[in-house]
């Protein structure tokens, strides 16, 4: 079994992948969060141990689990907590690719005990986030740094402004205006461009599919 993995392509490299969602606290009972499955991140997470690599995989709330003895699953709730983890061991990655759906705002204050339903109408102030990983882009050394967007509308543009802002090496656009794509469905329509915005659109597939394109990328970055 040994000479198997010698060689096999990613063996010694060390991946981070964030996966899930985040759920960020109302009250002691309550959060917002959102329809991720974990599905994507879990599919990459595995495909990287199947290429050798030694994966940290840092996930959201999820149903998910993984058998690979190489993915070693660190499960975390709230936005804050996932950040905590990423940089616990980003110094010593190789690769970070960020798949999670991160809350983009959270409750500005958490209520100690369960609210109450007194009044007509309720407002919640939020707040931003921190964004995982642009701060991943700022304190990047060697990292294959690799991203994913979701976009509406503009969406090439708008991925390259996430590639620039975020210093990533390579950005993963999900498409939403094909169907079958996206949350909760089991294919995905991406686009990958790299920082040289080299745009490649890739056909609809399964998520399986699209995890062996984005490690095959990791692999074609290695031997170049
Ligand atoms: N991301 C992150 N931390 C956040 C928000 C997003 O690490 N607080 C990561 C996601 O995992 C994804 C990338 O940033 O890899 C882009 O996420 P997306 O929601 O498409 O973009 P945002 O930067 O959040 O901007 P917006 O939602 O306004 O388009
Ligand atoms: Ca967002």
């Amino acid at each position: 079994e040994n000479d198997i993995l010698e060689k096999l392509p990613l063996k010694g490299r060390k991946i981070l992948v964030t996966a899930g969602p985040t759920y960020e606290a109302i009250d002691p009972v309550r959060f917002i969060g959102n329809h991720s499955s974990g599905k994507m991140g879990f599919d990459i997470a595995n495909e990287a141990a199947k290429n050798g690599a030694e994966v940290i995989l840092i996930s959201g709330p999820t149903h998910l689990k993984t058998e690979n003895s190489q993915v070693n699953l660190i499960r975390v709730t709230s936005a804050q907590e996932m950040y905590e983890a990423c940089h616990l061991y980003y110094k010593d990655m190789d690769v970070a690719i960020a798949a999670a759906a991160v809350a983009d705002y959270r409750p500005k204050n958490v209520a100690d005990q369960k609210i109450k339903k007194t009044e007509a109408t309720f407002t919640i102030e939020l707040e931003k986030t921190e964004d995982i990983l642009a701060s991943l882009g700022e304190q990047k050394k060697n990292q294959f740094l690799i991203g994913f967007a979701l976009e509406t509308e503009n969406e090439i543009e708008h991925a390259k402004l996430k590639i620039q802002k975020k210093n990533l090496d390579l950005i993963v656009l999900n498409s939403l205006n094909d169907k079958g794509a996206g949350f909760g469905q089991p294919t995905n329509k991406v686009t990958f461009i790299d920082s040289n915005f080299t745009i490649e659109p890739m056909d609809l597939k399964s998520k399986e599919a699209v995890a062996f394109d984005i490690i095959n990328k990791i692999i074609q970055h290695y031997e170049a």
